[in-house]
């Protein structure tokens, strides 16, 4: 008898204050339905944003007329677009292969546009000289701005006769 007494008595739980296995759930299940309720908030927020697809502009600037000379092909690196100013104006003209999409380079010791990919080449309005290229360079619509600088819009295509004289 006196054997359990002292058996028990070396089992039982200390008496320092600390966290009890019932606080211990509690604050768990506190951090579970917090982590629930933000991922709940944030998918209510995904649901009622707008579903849009932010694209860069199909329209730019490309600056004053007087910045090309005449007789002059200009790479537009960023717009993928050639300014073309001839003798009798301007024109804008896709850098982007027709055949499978590569971005042709202007070679101005040969007077022609050339993709590097499959060898297709183009005068410099655009017009197919050779290669499996099926379509010339197409011709984006430039116009002049109420302040005088030249603005293309690559989602209008025109007429490669279009020129925009200044
Ligand atoms: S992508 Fe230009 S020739 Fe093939």
């Amino acid at each position: 008898m006196s054997d359990t007494q002292d058996i028990s008595a070396t089992h039982l739980p200390d008496s320092k204050p600390g966290v009890s296995r019932r606080d211990f759930l509690s604050e768990i299940t506190i951090g579970a339905l917090g982590i629930a309720g933000l991922g709940g908030t944030a998918l209510i927020y995904q649901y009622f944003s707008p579903n849009v697809l932010f694209e860069p502009s199909t329209t730019f600037r490309a600056g004053n007329p007087d910045l090309f000379p005449v007789n002059s092909v200009t790479f537009l690196q960023d717009q993928q677009v050639y300014i073309v100013r001839s003798l009798t104006g301007f024109y804008a003209v896709s850098a982007v292969c027709t055949h499978l999409g590569c971005v042709t380079q202007w070679k101005p010791e040969a007077n022609r546009i050339a993709c590097p990919c499959h060898g297709s080449k183009f005068q410099p309005d655009g017009k197919k000289i050779e290669g499996p290229a099926p379509r010339p360079l197409p011709h984006y619509s430039i116009t002049l701005t109420a302040d005088g600088e030249l603005l293309v819009d690559k989602l209008q295509t025109i007429k490669a006769d279009q020129v925009l004289k200044v």
